[in-house]
């Protein structure tokens, strides 16, 4: 199995490009499956997650292509509207294909996803909305399995905000029969990527980044041609890797306007951080002073970015508290932490972190995708050798993470 293996201690210096957004490159795949004819999409991450909802995109019988980060995908010929367990197992964004089939196709069946490491995250918005829009949707053996003839627009209230739900009922309501509002969506820059994807198609869609959006269904789609935005998440990353290895950054390529509540937080730990046309500049500083958070749904502090905000906390001058509101058990990554030598306590919700001069090195195991991008923060900062095993994770959602984090000066490599 492969591991990563980190000499830290080195600070980073330079420039690096991000990659596009996993979570905007997902559904913007899977509308691909709502008109036919070849679908262009551009700016692709190359990562596991993408290649899996290739896989179940062509085991549907469409045909998908991932080269140079672009992706082509024709769903003309899809002959079995199916996502199998196997491959939704590993990746819960598999639930995206519902809403476009049933759309399009009048039926769908889809896994459950199960639980994960990061707690239960269940899917009954996602099939709550596909009722609302006229669906008949059954949970058998294990499948959600769903079908309609044409879906009617409806007025959808989500109780929770969920990023996918939202996505996935916009979807499927861009081709129903009359208007769908939803109400309570999620404001995340990757619903309002899909919704300008979705647009390029001939969709009707207004709102995306508010919390209400109205969709007026059309009788069909054209096919995307469309560049997917900058990750955010991989952009809030390398924001950290400066700050804790006290070097001094240059990003590029990225939206420095969607980060600005991790960027405020980085700014009060005491980070020096410039704003640029597309580049964010972070001067790390020897002193990180402690700072709480709290992850709310967009523009809030993200949940995806927690993880590596507790190891930058690990080595503050005094104590923070990071109060996690997204999900119940998104903190698997404390107890590698503190075999770094951190000093976390964990209660309920709540991490309290007190902040540790240094972290040791040692033999650490990735638990979730973005609690191994802490393990590699930490690692980076500590003195000696850490190991961060069980590194598929990280190849779900990273594209080049080690290169990029070598090419700036890091000791990393894959074994
Ligand atoms: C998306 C992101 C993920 C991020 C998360 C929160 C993608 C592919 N993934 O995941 O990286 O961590 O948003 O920003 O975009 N919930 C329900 N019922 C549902 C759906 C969700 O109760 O039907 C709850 C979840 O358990 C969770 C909360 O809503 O507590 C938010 O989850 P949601 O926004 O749906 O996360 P995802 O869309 O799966």
């Amino acid at each position: 199995m492969k591991s990563i293996v980190i000499n830290g201690g080195k600070k980073l210096h330079g420039d690096v490009a991000i990659s596009g957004a996993k979570n905007a490159a997902l559904p913007i795949i899977a509308a691909g499956l709502l008109a036919e004819g070849e679908h262009r999409i551009a700016n692709v991450p190359t990562l596991v997650d993408v290649t899996t909802l290739g896989r179940i995109l062509r085991n549907m019988g469409v045909t998908f292509e991932l080269k140079d980060h672009s992706v082509v995908l024709d769903s003309s010929k899809l002959n079995n509207p199916e996502a199998p367990y196997d491959l939704v197992r590993t990746m819960r964004a598999s639930v995206l294909v519902l809403g476009p089939l049933v759309a399009r196709f009048g039926k769908a069946r889809v896994s459950l996803p199960g639980g994960c490491a990061i707690g239960a995250r269940p899917v009954n918005l996602h099939t709550m909305g596909l009722e609302k829009l006229g669906a008949k949707v059954d949970i058998e053996h294990g499948y959600m399995v769903a079908s309609a003839k044409r879906l009617r627009g409806a007025h959808i209230y989500f109780d929770t905000v969920t990023v996918t739900g939202t996505e996935n009922l916009m979807m499927a309501a861009t081709l129903a029969e009359g208007e769908t509002i939803l109400e309570n969506a999620a404001r995340e820059p990757e619903v309002v990527d899909l919704a300008q994807a979705l647009i390029g198609m001939g969709a009707k869609i207004e709102g995306a980044g508010t919390d209400i959006i109205r969709i007026k269904g059309v009788q069909s789609l054209r096919p995307l041609d469309y560049t997917v935005l900058p990750d955010r998440i991989e952009t809030g990353t390398f924001v950290i890797a400066a700050a804790i290895t006290g070097g001094s950054i240059t990003i590029t390529r990225c939206n420095p306007s969607h980060l600005d509540a991790l960027l405020a937080k980085v700014g009060e730990a005491g980070a020096e951080i410039t704003i640029g046309e597309g580049t964010i500049t972070v001067h790390g500083q020897k002193k990180i002073k402690p700072v709480n958070i709290k992850t709310l749904p967009y523009p809030g502090f993200p949940t995806d970015m927690q993880a590596q905000f507790m190891s930058l906390m690990a080595l503050a001058d005094g104590t923070s508290v990071i109060n996690e509101t997204i999900f119940e058990n998104r903190f698997t990554h404390v107890a590698e932490l503190r075999r770094m030598g951190a000093d976390i306590v964990v209660e309920g919700r709540s991490a309290v972190v007190k902040g540790v001069p240094k972290l040791s090195a040692a033999p650490v195991m990735a638990t979730d995708l973005r609690a191994s991008a802490s393990l590699i923060l930490a690692g980076m900062a500590a003195e000696g050798q850490t190991v961060v095993s069980r590194i598929y994770h990280l190849d779900r959602g990273y594209d080049n993470i080690e290169q990029k984090l070598s090419a700036l000066g890091a000791d990393i490599k894959r074994v």
